[in-house]
C-alpha cells in the first residue's frame, strides 16, 4: 500500500470562549479520522490554533481590563486542556497571533495585490463614539425596521427573519456603551474573487471536493450570479495584524483565520525538520497525469504529493468552499483534497441552551463522564452528510451502558479474569469461523471510516460484538471454570473471547483510543495497526483484569446538566409596580446568633486601608498535600496577577472558579506558606466547610476596579 501524506485541519476555536459539546462534534470527528489514518501507517499530520483577531476579542479584554494577549494566552490554555481531556491529540496547536502568521498573510497578501485582486471601497458603518469603535453588527440592536420589533440584532431581525443593514435599525443602540451610534465612512480593502469565477465553478463542481449537497448548495445560491468582492479589512481600533501597505487598516480576523492553518503547520514543519512547501506550495509536476512514467516512480513520486482536508462546520461553509479557495489559487498555493462539513448539535432535539443547562461545555462534562462515552456517542450518530446530531441525554445513558460496557467492554470482563497471570493459548482454537468472519470486515469499515461514515462503523463493530457475546453466552466459561477438568476448555473459549475483543478493539482504536491502550495492555500486545485485527494473538501472557470502563448512572448526566445551568443569585418578578424576589427571604436569625456583631467600631479612614479589588480567578488548581486549599491566580487588571492559597477547597472545585469575579484584599502583607508566598486574600462569607460562599461584584464590574 502506498503511504499517504494528509495533513487535517479543523476548524480554528475562536479565543474568546470555551470548547463546549457543540465544537466537540467537530474535533472529535476529525480526530477519529485523523487516528485511523495513522492506525493505517499514513503519514497524517493534524493542525489546529487558536483563532484570536477580532472586535469580539478586543472588547472582551477591554471589559476585563487586561490586554488581548493576556486574554488568549489563557483561552490557549484551557482550550489545550479541554481537548487532551477529550484525547483529540493535534500535532500541533498554534496560534493566528503568531509571527509566523504574520509572514504569511503579507506574502499572500501581495501575491493578491500583485495580480490586480485588491480593489479599494469606501464602507459607511455604525461607529460608537463613546467606544471608540466601528460596531460589527452583533454589538448593535434596536428595532426591526420591517415588523417593529424591539431588540433586535443589527443585520437580522428573530421575530420576523427579515435581514438588513444596522444603518436600517430604527433607535440603534450600541451594546457595548449604550451609545446611540453614528454613521461613518472609512475606506475598506476588498478582493475581487469573482475574476476567479471560473475557475471556483469547476473546483466546486468537479473532482470530489465537496460533499455534493455542498456543491449543489453553491451552485444554486452563489455561483449563478457574480460573486460579490469580499471586504478583508478593517479600520482601527482592531485586534488583528495591520496592513503593512495601508497603515490604520487592519485584517478583517477571516483573513488571516484559514493562513493560520498553514502557519500552524510551518511551525510543525520546523519542529520535524520537514518541508513547508511539500505540504502547502503547489504541486507543479501534475506528476498523476505523466503516462510516461514507470508505476515505481509513479508510486515514489506520490510518495511526495501531500492531500489537506479540511474539517467544519456547515456555518463556516462560504469562507472555506469559495473564499479560502480563491486565495489560495490566487496566491499559488495547493488547494484543498476535500473539505468536509457536518452539520450542528442539538440536545433533546433543541438547540443547545444555558437556561436549560444542554449548553455543556467540555470541562464541565468532564467533572461528571468519561471522554470515551460522548467519543463513542458522536461515532454513533456521525454519517457523511451535513445532518444535524441530536445528544439525546436518555440514548446517550443507554448507549453507553448496553453497546460500549455491556457490549465491547464485557466481552474482555467476562474472559480475561479466567486467564489473568496465564496466557492465551499457543495455537488459536477453532472458533466456528467468528475470527475470520470479523477479519474480513476490515474493509468495509475501512472504507466508512475514509468516508466519514462512522455510524456504519459503530453499526458493524456492533454485530461483531453481538456474535462474540453470543458465543460466550453459549460456551458459559464462568459455569465451567467451576470445574476442575475444564480448565483447558476455559482457556480455549477465552483465548478466543479475548481475539475477539482485540479485533474489535482494533476497529474502534480510532474512535476509544483509551481502550486501545488498555487492550494492548491486558493482552501483552499493544495495539498499534490497523493489520493487529487480521491474525490472532497466541501464547502472550494476559494480565490481571482491570476494570476499563465503569456504568454512566443517569445521575451523573443530570449532575452535568444542573452543573450547566447558569447561577441565578434571586429570580425578581413584577407584582403591582414593585419588582419582588421571586424566592421569599427567609432570613432567619442563626447565621447572626453564631457570629454575633462583636468588632469594634472603625472609622472610614480603618476601612480605607484595606484595598479591597475587583479580580478575576485566571486559573485554580488543587495544591500537593493541602487538605484545605486551593491556589489561585488572580488578575487584578492589566497584567497584574497574584498568587493566593484559599482555604476554600471544601466548596469549590477549581473548573467552578476558573473565569469568575473575585473580592480580594490586594494589600494584605505577603504571606509564606509551606507551599508558596501568598499575596492576597479573597473574601468570602459563611462558617466554613461546604458553607464558604464567594462574594463577587455585580455584572459590568471589571479586575482593578477598588470596592468603595
Ligand atoms: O467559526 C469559527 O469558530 C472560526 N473561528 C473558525 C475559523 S476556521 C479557519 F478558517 F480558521
Ligand atoms: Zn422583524
Amino acid at each position: 500500500m502506498t503511504q499517504r501524506r494528509i495533513l487535517v485541519t479543523a476548524a480554528l476555536p475562536y479565543a474568546n470562549g470555551h470548547i463546549h459539546l457543540g465544537h466537540l462534534v467537530e474535533y472529535i470527528q476529525t480526530d477519529i479520522w485523523v487516528r485511523f489514518q495513522k492506525l493505517r501507517g499514513h503519514k497524517c499530520v493534524f493542525i489546529c490554533a487558536d483563532d484570536t483577531h477580532g472586535t469580539a476579542i478586543m472588547i472582551r479584554a477591554r471589559q476585563e481590563g487586561r490586554s488581548e494577549e493576556a486574554l488568549i494566552a489563557d483561552m490557549r490554555d484551557a482550550h489545550i486542556c479541554d481537548f487532551a481531556g477529550f484525547d483529540i491529540e493535534f500535532d500541533n496547536y498554534g496560534s493566528t497571533n503568531s509571527e509566523t502568521n504574520r509572514e504569511l498573510c503579507h506574502e499572500i497578501w501581495a501575491a493578491l495585490r500583485n495580480d490586480g485582486y485588491v480593489t479599494e471601497q469606501s464602507v459607511t458603518q455604525l461607529y460608537d463614539p463613546k467606544a471608540g469603535t466601528f460596531l460589527a453588527d452583533r454589538f448593535v440592536k434596536g428595532t426591526c425596521p420591517k415588523c417593529q420589533a424591539e431588540n433586535q440584532y443589527g443585520d437580522n431581525c428573530e421575530k420576523c427573519g427579515s435581514t438588513y443593514s444596522p444603518a436600517d435599525l430604527i433607535n440603534p443602540t450600541s451594546t457595548l456603551s449604550g451609545a446611540t451610534p453614528e454613521l461613518r465612512s472609512a475606506n475598506h480593502l476588498f478582493v475581487s474573487i469573482e475574476k476567479l469565477h471560473e475557475f471556483l465553478e469547476q473546483w466546486t463542481q468537479s473532482g470530489e471536493h465537496l460533499q455534493i449537497e455542498v456543491a449543489n448548495y453553491l451552485k444554486g445560491h452563489f455561483l449563478g450570479e457574480p460573486l460579490r468582492d469580499w471586504d478583508v479589512s478593517r479600520p482601527a481600533p482592531y485586534f488583528g495584524f495591520e496592513i503593512s501597505d495601508s497603515p490604520g487598516n487592519f485584517w478583517y480576523v477571516w483573513f488571516d483565520a484559514p493562513i493560520g492553518y498553514m502557519a500552524s503547520t510551518m511551525e510543525w514543519c520546523r519542529k520535524q525538520g520537514e518541508n513547508f512547501d511539500d505540504w502547502w506550495r503547489e504541486d507543479k509536476s501534475q506528476i498523476s497525469n505523466l503516462k510516461s512514467q514507470t508505476s515505481d516512480l509513479k508510486s515514489e513520486i506520490s510518495n511526495l504529493k501531500s492531500e489537506i482536508h479540511h474539517f467544519i462546520g456547515k456555518d463556516i461553509t462560504y469562507f472555506h468552499t469559495l473564499f479560502w479557495p480563491a486565495m489560495l489559487k490566487a496566491s499559488g498555493f495547493k488547494l484543498p483534497t476535500k473539505v468536509h462539513i457536518h452539520g450542528f448539535l442539538t440536545v433533546g432535539g433543541e438547540k443547545m441552551s444555558k437556561s436549560k443547562g444542554t449548553f455543556v461545555q467540555a470541562a464541565t462534562y468532564l467533572k461528571h463522564l468519561d471522554p470515551a462515552y460522548l467519543r463513542y456517542y458522536y461515532a454513533s450518530k456521525l454519517g457523511p452528510r451535513l445532518d444535524d446530531l441530536d445528544l439525546s441525554l436518555d440514548e446517550f445513558v443507554d448507549k453507553a451502558n448496553k453497546q460500549l460496557v455491556g457490549g465491547v467492554v464485557n466481552i474482555a470482563s467476562r474472559t480475561a479474569k479466567f486467564l489473568g497471570g496465564k496466557s492465551l493459548c499457543e495455537t488459536y482454537p477453532a472458533d466456528g469461523g467468528l475470527f475470520l468472519f470479523a477479519a474480513a470486515a476490515h474493509e468495509s469499515i475501512a472504507e466508512a471510516y475514509e468516508r466519514c461514515d462512522y455510524q456504519t462503523v459503530i453499526r458493524t463493530c456492533k454485530e461483531l460484538c453481538d456474535r462474540a457475546n453470543a458465543y460466550l453466552d453459549e460456551r458459559a466459561p464462568w459455569t465451567l471454570a467451576k470445574q476442575p477438568d475444564k480448565a483447558e476448555e476455559v482457556r480455549q473459549i477465552c483465548s478466543v473471547g479475548l481475539n475477539l475483543f482485540r479485533q474489535i478493539v482494533v476497529y474502534l482504536a480510532p474512535v476509544l483510543p483509551r481502550l486501545a491502550q488498555q487492550a494492548g495492555e491486558l493482552l501483552g500486545a499493544p495495539i498499534s495497526r490497523w493489520e493487529d485485527a487480521q491474525s490472532p494473538l497466541t501464547g502472550t501472557p494476559i494480565a490481571n483484569f482491570q476494570h476499563m470502563l465503569k456504568r454512566v448512572e443517569l445521575k451523573q448526566v443530570q449532575n452535568m446538566i444542573e452543573d450547566s445551568k447558569p447561577v441565578e443569585l434571586l429570580t425578581w418578578v413584577e407584582q403591582g409596580d414593585v419588582p419582588v424576589p421571586a424566592v421569599q427571604s427567609t432570613d432567619g436569625p442563626e447565621a447572626l446568633e453564631k457570629e454575633p456583631l462583636v468588632a469594634d467600631l472603625c472609622s472610614i479612614d480603618d476601612f480605607t486601608k484595606i484595598d479591597l479589588r475587583v479580580a478575576r480567578v485566571v486559573s485554580a488548581a488543587h495544591v500537593e498535600g493541602a487538605d484545605k486549599l486551593l491556589q489561585l491566580t488572580l488578575n487584578l487588571g492589566g497584567e497584574l496577577r497574584r498568587n493566593v492559597f484559599a482555604g476554600i477547597k471544601s466548596a469549590y472545585t477549581p473548573e467552578q472558579l476558573v473565569d469568575r469575579l473575585v473580592i480580594v484584599v490586594a494589600n494584605l502583607a505577603p504571606r509564606k506558606m509551606r507551599f508558596g508566598v501568598s499575596e492576597g486574600m479573597v473574601c468570602a462569607a459563611g462558617g466554613g466547610g461546604q458553607e464558604i460562599f464567594l462574594l463577587s461584584p455585580d455584572c459590568g464590574a471589571v479586575p482593578g476596579q477598588r470596592v468603595h
